[in-house]
């Protein structure tokens, strides 16, 4: 059966399989509808069965359904899956549990269930099974950043497809940097005007000579926003939009010099920017700058109804702040000891009002320096500390370390990676990496909401660098969020190793351009493209 990720309790009825066929009929009980449009419109395509709408009682039927029973047992987000000689019944704690026990039937029927249309003569069974399952997280999180490299709504969408069929739940969405603005602001037209797009990239590291001469750009409009947002609430994903404030912003400035840092640098000279590394072209910290990301955030609300919203935080760099009067007079104003207050105030701002509009705000593990607000939470990416920091103080977190779970680094120590930067983090360091940090107390070890994989892009010039990048370490990643382990430090790599490799199978089937165990296909190669492959230094993308 090989499922991944692996659920919580497996039990063969016995040897034999259930057939599906053009004559199996699904029967949709309350609250499994979403599941039924799904199950109908994509293994329907993969099928070709009609799955027409049957009763509970004949014979030859799929059941879905919302069972309190499962709930109570398993939880909204669990499902129990039995398939016997007489029919299947697929009951789901809630409709999400339901949806993800879809996903793993659509794994028992084979990786041709994974295609968009029927493979000539195929048939489709099921093994006679029981499978009860629960996810070890609530938040299983994809970050994805579409600001170095933008990714056109289709590659969205498609990635949203991937998490689901991983059973992952929160896409993290990474909107702005300092290289691009890429989400439609009506009162603010230049954001994407200008912000969208540079007219040349750096190719490869900031190290590298190389250049790309060409405009790279785009954007989503509020409509393509809306789309995504909807395609993944049919999946039961919550979209987190990342709009990174206070540095990260360079391209924001670019839009509107006034933005930036006026009295010490010509703001209006700046463009989108076209390397990598970390601006020194941070926000201004003015009423004017509020206000404007005020407005910002108001439309970003009316987009996406997620809890959390995203404020970044990141890696601000502070030496404009140091040299600006301004700055240092609303220092003075504000009474904070230096610049790192200026920060907290600033993060502080939009902590209180996201809160004052019902939502939380999450932001990067320096949003700690200088104090955070209550109900903030972490996302915690150099190391586990800012994650231990937070959880001790009452905060929630998100643990993403960058050892463990940042997949732009290379997978392995070969000279054939592609662009090779950062830690070598193979498939099974991804695999064996713990959230949890043992440090955490019982009563601590709740502010742990879950975790999540990062990709950021900078050396990922397109959809198939993100594919290879991305998989098949997320697949290891999905599990590790999902399942549960049986004592801390027992995954059993050598059986996953086994599983995956019906897994690639899948994964061939989806069209996913994965990094094949035995390295680098020729095309996946960018030989004489300069990575910064360091071991043991924290990369500093
Ligand atoms: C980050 O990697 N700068 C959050």
């Amino acid at each position: 059966m090989d499922v991944i990720p692996e659920p919580a309790r497996t039990h063969r009825h016995g040897p034999g399989f259930r057939e599906l066929g053009p004559g199996t009929g699904l029967s949709v009980g309350k609250g499994a509808d979403g599941t039924a449009r799904w199950l109908r419109g994509t293994l329907g395509a993969a099928t070709g069965l009609p799955f027409a709408p049957a009763d509970g009682d004949g014979d030859d039927v799929l059941r879905l359904s919302v069972d309190p029973a499962v709930t109570g047992e398993l939880g909204a987000e669990g499902y129990r899956l039995d398939v016997l000689p007489t029919g299947a019944h697929l009951a789901g704690g809630g409709p999400a549990g339901l949806f993800w026990g879809a996903q793993t039937l659509r794994q028992l029927l084979g990786p041709d269930a994974f295609r968009r249309a029927p493979l000539p003569g195929r048939t489709w069974r099921l093994p006679l099974v029981r499978i009860e399952d629960s996810p070890r997280f609530g938040w299983r999180g994809l970050m994805l950043d579409v600001a170095r490299h933008f990714m056109p709504k289709e590659g969205v969408l498609r990635y949203l497809d991937l998490m689901a069929a991983h059973k992952l739940n929160v896409f993290h969405f990474h909107l702005t940097d300092d290289q691009g603005w890429r989400v439609e602001i009506e009162r603010y037209p230049r954001l994407t005007e200008v912000g969208s797009w540079r007219s040349r990239t750096k190719f490869g590291h900031r190290a590298s000579e190389l250049w790309e001469e060409k405009p790279h750009g785009g954007f989503y409009t509020q409509d393509d926003i809306r789309e995504i947002v909807a395609h993944a609430a049919e999946r039961h994903i919550t979209v987190v939009p990342e709009i990174d404030v206070p540095g990260h912003s360079q391209a924001a400035i670019a839009a509107y010099p006034e933005l930036g840092n006026t009295d010490v640098i010509d703001t209006t000279s700046l463009s989108v920017w076209d390397n990598w590394g970390i601006s020194p072209n941070v926000l201004a910290p003015t009423d004017n700058t509020l206000r404007f990301y005020e407005g910002v955030f108001e439309e970003l609300l009316e987009l996406f109804p997620s809890e959390f919203i995203h404020v970044g935080g990141d890696e601000c760099l502070k030496d404009q702040w140091r040299r600006s009067p301004t700055a240092q007079a609303r220092i003075a104003e504000l009474g904070v000891t230096d610049e790192d207050g200026l920060q907290a105030w600033f993060i502080g701002h939009f902590d209180t009002w996201l809160s004052a509009r019902g939502r939380r705000l999450i932001g990067w593990d320096e949003i700690l320096e200088g104090g955070l607000a209550p109900g903030a939470a972490v996302s915690s990416w150099r190391g586990y500390a800012g994650g231990v920091a937070a959880a001790r103080a009452g905060h929630d977190v998100v643990m993403c370390p960058e050892q463990y779970v940042y997949l732009d680094h290379r997978q392995a120590d070969g000279a054939d990676e592609p662009v090779p930067i950062g830690y070598v983090r193979t498939l099974e360091d991804v695999y064996r990496f713990e959230p949890v940090p043992p440090e955490l107390t019982p009563e601590q070890v709740p502010h742990v909401l879950g975790t999540q994989a990062n990709v950021w892009t900078e050396v990922m010039e397109d959809q198939g660098r993100v594919d290879y990048q991305t998989f098949p370490r997320l697949a290891a990643f999905a599990e590790v969020a999902w399942t549960s382990l049986p004592a801390p430090g027992e995954r059993d790599f050598a059986d996953f190793e086994r599983r995956m490799s019906a897994h690639y199978r899948r994964l061939d089937a989806l069209g996913v351009a994965y990094r094949p165990p035995t390295g680098p296909r020729p095309w996946q190669r960018r030989p004489g493209v300069l990575g910064r492959p360091i071991e043991g230094t924290p990369p500093n993308r």
